[in-house]
């Protein structure tokens, strides 16, 4: 992928403002965050009113009905709409979250929308994730094991040895929490991040991997994994309402038990 280029300056200006069609009641203003690096030296905010009456409830519904009937250059990336595929993730109201799960009357005033934050865009509220799917790959998300698999093909794991798996198995890669961590801001080509290092103890949890040693061994290291210093805002923000918080320390806790 070609280098992204960054604004010249990150200072958000007023952009312009699509007024809501006459007659309309109940009107609610949207501020978008809108770059195109290859025709805009710095980001503006465009504001669209919209009637919450022709309107669905989510601000994704709004941002759709931006796209499909006011202004087809807004860029932003969804697809299941049903907090599934993670791809609408955003900063709304400044909080990362789903723009699919996010009510609209839960914003009292206009409704703010920005990109992730500190992560490039490559156009509107699309961020670049090359770096974390990247860091994702690293760690390899995949079951490991030696011992070849029974007759049937199935690892069979005890009613307790899944429970292990619950709050971990249903992240869906949406980097809500990791582009919340300020560790990520500023150390996010060292350090793993939340998202990330709570993948990676999903497969040293399963009783079905044998490869924890090793995936231990890779993550010792002083920016991969220690650069969490327990803030806690990935636990806050994630929309799915996951810890990954916790599953950090649970990494770190291993890493002293083995030493001692
Ligand atoms: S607990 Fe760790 S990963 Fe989570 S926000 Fe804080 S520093 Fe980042
Ligand atoms: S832990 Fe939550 S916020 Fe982080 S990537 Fe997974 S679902 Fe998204
Ligand atoms: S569109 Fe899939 S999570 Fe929002």
């Amino acid at each position: 992928m070609a280098e992204l280029t960054l604004p010249k300056n990150s200072r958000v200006t007023q952009g312009k403002t699509y007024k809501a069609e006459p007659g309309a009641t109940r009107v609610k203003s949207f501020k978008v965050y809108r770059w195109n690096p290859d025709e805009d030296a710095n980001p503006r905010a465009d504001t669209y009113e919209i009637d919450l009456d022709k309107c669905g409830p989510m601000v994704l519904d709004a941002l759709i009905k931006i796209k499909n009937e006011i202004d087809p250059t807004l860029t932003f990336r969804r697809s299941c709409r049903e907090g599934i595929c993670g791809s609408c993730a955003m900063n709304i109201d400044g909080t990362n979250t789903l723009a699919c799960l996010k009510p609209i009357e839960e914003v009292k005033e206009a409704v703010n929308i920005n990109p992730l934050p500190h992560m490039p865009v490559v156009k509107d509220l699309v961020p670049d994730l090359n770096q974390a799917y990247a860091q994702y790959r690293s760690i390899e998300p995949w079951l490991q094991a030696e011992t070849p698999p029974p007759p049937d093909g199935e690892r069979k794991q005890s009613v307790e040895e899944r429970a292990e798996l619950d709050g971990l198995w249903e992240c869906i890669l949406c980097f809500c929490c990791t582009t919340s961590c300020p560790s990520y801001w500023w150390n996010g080509d060292r350090y793993l991040g939340p998202a990330v290092l709570m993948a990676a103890y999903r497969w040293i949890a399963d009783s079905r991997d044998e490869a924890t040693g090793k995936r231990l061994d890779a993550l010792e290291d002083p920016f991969k994994l220690y650069r969490c210093h327990t803030i806690m805002n990935c636990t806050q923000t994630c929309p799915k309402g996951l810890n990954p918080a916790k599953a950090i320390g649970k990494i770190k806790q291993m890493m002293v038990e083995r030493q001692g």
